[in-house]
C-alpha cells in the first residue's frame, strides 16, 4: 500500500465554507470555523479536505463567481487565517484542497471591467465577444443556467459569452495570456502549500469559434421540464442524448485536454498534487499519468436507485473503461445535487439506506470524497418562502414554472425549491441546540437551519451513540485504514446473478489480502453463494459478531446487513475466488 499516493489513500470531507461553522457571529461560516472544528475531522478519519470557493466574490453563484484568485473573502477570513487553518491541518497529516474556477470569472473581476471597457481595451480578448445577429445574439446557444448564453453590453455594442450565469463571463482559454493569468493563480496556492486542486466545470473550457447554432429538438426549458418529470432510465437516456446535441458545440471540446496535460505538468513541479476534475467523463484521465489524477464517478452519484445491478454495471464500465494506472473516485453527494439521504431513503428505512450508501463509497475501489453533513444523515431543506432562496437557479426555476407552465404559486414555490440548490447547503448540524450549534443563538444563519437538528441530526447526539451513523461513518473509515485491501485491492463481483445482495472481493496481487464485502440492498434477508470456498473472519459488520470465524460459501444476509470478511491468507481457494 506504501506505493500509493496520499490522494489514493486519503478519504476526502468536502466542505462549504459558508456552512460549516460561525465563529464571529455574522451567521456565515468562516476559515476559523473549519479550523476550530479540526479534532472533529481527525476524530472522524478523514485525511483531505476540499474546500469550495473561499475567493472574494459577489456572491451570485455563491463563490463561484471569483473577484480575485489570490485572496480569501473578507467574510471568510484573510489569508493569514488561510495560512493558519492550512498549516494546522498539515500539523494533523490532513492535506487541503482548494476550488479553482478556470472557466469564468465574476463580472466584477477586474479583468473583465477593464474588457467590457473599450472594444481596444488590451484585456478584451481576455472574454469572449462577438457581434449580434439580425438584432439578437450572435447564435442560438443557451447557458446551463438558463436563458441565452450571450448576453449584451451596450457600453461596447457586443455581446460577451456565458455558460453559466450572466454575471460568470467565460474567459477566452485561446488566449495565451489568459492561461498565463490562471496558471499564476494556481502557482500562489501550490508556494503557499494547497495539496491540489478541484477544478470547476473542466468541460467548459473551450467552445468552437465558429458558433454553429445547436439543432437539439426543443427548448432548454421543455427539456428541463421532461428531464424532470422522466419515467424510466430509457427516457432519461434519450433526454441526455438531446442535451449533448445542445451544446455540442459549448463543452468538452478536444482543446481542454491540451489544457489539462500543461496543468498537470505544472502541478507536478510542485510534488504530490491533486487534480480532481468536476467532470465524469473518463477521458480526462488523459493517458492515466498526463491529465487529471481523480475524475468523480458521478453516474453512480446520479442512479436513481441504488440496487446490486446498478452498483455493479457502474462498477463494470467505469473500472473497464479506465486507462491504465488511472484511480476511480466515488462520491455520493456535493453542493450541486441532493443529499444522498434525500435522494434514496424510502421514509422507513433511511439509517439503513445511508449506511449503504456510505459503504458503497468507503469499500469500493477508489478515492470517497464525503459531502459534509452526509456523515451524520443530513438531509435536503426544501425552503417553502420564496425570500429565503439564495440560489438564483431556484429563482429561475420558479419564474420558468409560474411563466412557462402556469404553475400555481405555491407548487411552482417546492419546485423552485427543489430545483435549486440552497436544499443542500443547510448549515452544518452541531449539535440540538440553537441554530444547530452553526452560529449563536441570536443570529440569523444565511440559509436556515433544517429543524431535523432537533431530532439527533446533529454531530453531538451522534457521538455519543455507537449505533449513529456517524459511529457507522467513523468505525468504517477506520477500518478502511488499517486494512490495505480495501484501499489498494483490486474488485472482483461475485454472486452476480444476485438481486438483493451486492458482493465483491477487495484482493492485493499476489498472496496479500483479500476482503470479502457484502451488503444486503433490501429490507428482506437474503442468501448468496459466493463461489468462494473455506473460512474467513469478520472485520466489521451490522449484524453479527466481529472477528469470529465465517465460513465463506453461502452467505446469510439479514435486511441491509454489511458485512466485510478477510479471507485467511492460506487456506481458501484462490482458483474459486478467481473464476466464481
Ligand atoms: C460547478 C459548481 C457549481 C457552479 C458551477 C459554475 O458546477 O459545482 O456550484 O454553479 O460550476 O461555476
Ligand atoms: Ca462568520
Amino acid at each position: 500500500m506504501s506505493e500509493l499516493k496520499w490522494w489514493q489513500k486519503a478519504v476526502f470531507y468536502q466542505i462549504y465554507p459558508r456552512s460549516f461553522a460561525d465563529t464571529n457571529g455574522d451567521g456565515i461560516g468562516d476559515l476559523e470555523g473549519i479550523r476550530r472544528h479540526l479534532d472533529y475531522l481527525q476524530d472522524l478519519g478523514v485525511e483531505a479536505i476540499w474546500l469550495c470557493p473561499h475567493y472574494p466574490s459577489p456572491l451570485v453563484d455563491w463563490g463561484y463567481d471569483v473577484a480575485n484568485y489570490t485572496d480569501v473573502a473578507p467574510e471568510y477570513g484573510t489569508l493569514e487565517d488561510f495560512r493558519r487553518l492550512l498549516q494546522e491541518t498539515h500539523r494533523r497529516n490532513i492535506r487541503v484542497i482548494v476550488d479553482f474556477v478556470l472557466n469564468h470569472t465574476s463580472d466584477q473581476h477586474p479583468w473583465f471591467q477593464e474588457s467590457r471597457s473599450s472594444r481596444d481595451n488590451p484585456k478584451r480578448d481576455w472574454y469572449i465577444w462577438r457581434e449580434g445577429r439580425d438584432g439578437g445574439p450572435p447564435n442560438n446557444w443557451y447557458s446551463t443556467f438558463g436563458g441565452p448564453a450571450w448576453e449584451y453590453d451596450p457600453r461596447t455594442g457586443q455581446y460577451y459569452y456565458h455558460f453559466f450565469f450572466k454575471e460568470q463571463p467565460d474567459l477566452n482559454w485561446r488566449n495565451p495570456e489568459v492561461k498565463r493569468a490562471m496558471f499564476d493563480a494556481a502557482r500562489f496556492w501550490l508556494e503557499m502549500g494547497v495539496d491540489g486542486f478541484r477544478l470547476d466545470a473542466v468541460g467548459t473550457l473551450f467552445e468552437d469559434p465558429a458558433l454553429p447554432d445547436q439543432t437539439a429538438p426543443m427548448s432548454y426549458e421543455e427539456w428541463l421540464k421532461r428531464w424532470s418529470a422522466a419515467a424510466d432510465e430509457a427516457e432519461r437516456e434519450r433526454l441526455q442524448r438531446v442535451r449533448q446535441e445542445m451544446f455540442r458545440y459549448q463543452e468538452d471540446l478536444p482543446e481542454v485536454h491540451d489544457v489539462m496535460r500543461e496543468l498537470r505538468a505544472l502541478v507536478d513541479t510542485y510534488g504530490d498534487i491533486v487534480l480532481v476534475g468536476e467532470t465524469e467523463d473518463l477521458a480526462y484521465y488523459g493517458n492515466g499519468e498526463d491529465e487529471l489524477h481523480l475524475v468523480f464517478n458521478f453516474p453512480l452519484m446520479k442512479a436513481p436507485r441504488l440496487t446490486p445491478a446498478v452498483v455493479r454495471a457502474n462498477q463494470r464500465e467505469r473500472l473497464a473503461g479506465m486507462p491504465p494506472g488511472a484511480w476511480p473516485c466515488n462520491t455520493m453527494g456535493n453542493h450541486d445535487v441532493s443529499r444522498a439521504l434525500s435522494r434514496y431513503g424510502d421514509g422507513q428505512h433511511d439509517l439503513e439506506i445511508a449506511r449503504l450508501a456510505a459503504a458503497l463509497m468507503l469499500t469500493l475501489r477508489g478515492t470517497p470524497f464525503i459531502y459534509y453533513g452526509e456523515e451524520i444523515g443530513m438531509r435536503d431543506l426544501i425552503l417553502t418562502d420564496l425570500s429565503q432562496f439564495r440560489d438564483p437557479l431556484g429563482r429561475w426555476w420558479y419564474q420558468v414554472e409560474r411563466e412557462l407552465f402556469g404553475t400555481p404559486h405555491e407548487e411552482a414555490v417546492v419546485r423552485g425549491a427543489r430545483f435549486g440548490r440552497d436544499k443542500c447547503r443547510t448549515p452544518m448540524q452541531w449539535s440540538r441546540g440553537p441554530n444547530a450549534g452553526f452560529c449563536p443563538a441570536a443570529v440569523r444563519p444565511w440559509l436556515p437551519v433544517h429543524p431535523n437538528h432537533a431530532e439527533g441530526v446533529n454531530v453531538a447526539d451522534q457521538l455519543e451513540d455507537p449505533d449513529s451513523l456517524l459511529s457507522f461513518y467513523r468505525r468504517l473509515i477506520h477500518l478502511r485504514q488499517r486494512t490495505p485491501a480495501l484501499v489498494a485491492g483490486d474488485y472482483l463481483p461475485l454472486a452476480e446473478d444476485s438481486n438483493e445482495a451486492l458482493v465483491f472481493l477487495r484482493r492485493l496481487p499476489e498472496d496479500g489480502q483479500a476482503c470479502l464485502v457484502a451488503m444486503n440492498m433490501t429490507a428482506h434477508p437474503t442468501q448468496v453463494d459466493t463461489g468462494l470456498d473455506g473460512w474467513g473472519r469478520c472485520l466489521f459488520s451490522t449484524d453479527r459478531a466481529e472477528r469470529r470465524e465465517e465460513a465463506l460459501r453461502e452467505l446469510r444476509l439479514a435486511p441491509f446487513e454489511i458485512t466485510i470478511i478477510e479471507l485467511h491468507p492460506q487456506r481458501q481457494s484462490h482458483g474459486a475466488a478467481e473464476h466464481p
